[in-house]
């Protein structure tokens, strides 16, 4: 699927990317040997084959085949070769300026500390990297960013607790002295039997900080719609989360994408990663239906480089040509974004 001139020059938000995902085959090869890293791949190419295998990560439908990783298990052995402030620069800044190619102005990009200080990687090597990549593709590139924590929900609760204390001083200026980087937790990993609530206490202490709060459902998991009514209804004392990453499922549930209408909660869909595992008959209108009945959603990328290299511009591109979205709609899909996005007015401003 070629991306169309209107989707190209369309200007774009993401509110929905893992920045470890954006890890390419090339810089990877180039960090590897940088760090003296062996991989298991002889050959760039075999390197870069590895990427269109993996297996979807929900354990009851896996039938483990040996040698092909899941999902998740591909993604945090790509994180193996990031080890200096330099590495996570470099892998910020290759993303960025990806985004000033495609026309995103603005982006919110998740980053899961946990999988490299977990590692020995120190947690001031991976803030560091980013907050520089964030200020300078802000100067060069007029790519503006707002850094999101993920706290990996497969990991005990407390040692997520943990990252965040460390990363504290480089959030929001609503923490004193704040570097500004981060601006918001979110909630990522294997879902698996690891509902939203249990979290509870790290989205409250970032609450506290003035930070914002966001959560994955992930599309098709076990107990996804439990987990949905759970973000919706009684996180955040209560009060649901401001916004959802996938969420998709809250489709088949009147109570579930009635309460994300009457709580304003927006979803931050990823139809390729939906697309990889689902057909474009049942996926689409679906995505159709949910626009119809209300809910405000944005479109983007999640992990583009272990999704067959499809970034947001393609993912807009899928919604437009397969989902029935007129030019106008699509312009909508970027407002909501505008509109769900944790950006001062001063940069609301400056990407309307
Ligand atoms: N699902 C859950 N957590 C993730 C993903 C994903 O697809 N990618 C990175 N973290
Ligand atoms: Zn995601």
């Amino acid at each position: 699927l070629s991306i169309s001139p209107f989707i190209a020059k369309l200007p774009k938000v993401e509110l929905h990317i893992h920045i470890e995902g954006t890890l390419t085959p090339e810089l990877r090869w180039e960090l590897a040997h940088r760090n003296n890293i062996s991989l298991s791949y002889a050959t760039f190419e075999d390197l870069k084959a590895s990427y269109a295998v993996t297996l979807n990560h929900r354990p009851e439908l896996n039938g483990r085949q040996p040698g092909i990783p899941t999902f998740l298990e591909a993604y945090f052995a790509g994180c193996e070769v990031l080890r200096t402030e330099n590495d996570f620069y470099d892998l910020a800044m290759s993303y960025l300026s990806r985004c000033a190619t495609m026309n995103v102005r603005y982006t919110e990009p998740f980053f899961d500390i946990q999988a490299h200080t977990r590692r020995g990687v120190p947690a001031e090597a991976v803030l560091n990297g980013y907050l520089r990549a964030q200020q300078d593709s802000a100067k060069s590139l007029g790519v503006h960013s707002r850094w999101i924590l993920c706290f990996l929900r497969d990991e005990p609760v407390e040692l997520g607790l943990q990252a965040y204390t460390e990363a504290r001083p480089w959030a929001a200026g609503t923490v004193e002295g704040g570097k500004g980087l981060l601006h918001a937790v979110g909630l990522a990993s294997n879902a698996y039997e690891r509902p939203p609530m249990l979290f509870e206490e790290g989205f409250s202490v970032a609450r506290k900080d003035g930070l914002h709060v966001t959560m994955h459902c992930d599309f098709g998991q076990k107990d996804t719609h439990a987990h949905m009514a759970e973000a919706i209804f009684h996180v955040c004392d209560g009060q649901g989360a401001e916004r959802i990453d996938h969420g998709l499922d809250a489709e088949d549930r009147e109570e579930l994408w009635t309460g994300l209408v009457e709580r304003n909660i927006g979803l931050t869909l990823c139809p390729h990663a939906y697309h990889r595992r689902t057909a474009t008959d049942v996926l689409f209108p679906k995505i159709r239906r949910l626009w119809e009945k209300g809910v405000k959603f944005c479109i983007n990328s999640d992990d583009p480089t272990l999704m067959h290299d499809v970034w947001i511009d393609g993912n807009m591109q899928k919604v437009y040509t397969y989902g029935g979205f007129s030019e106008g709609d699509m312009i909508q899909l970027v407002r909501n974004a505008v509109d769900m996005c944790w950006a001062d007015d001063e940069i609301k401003t400056a990407i309307h």
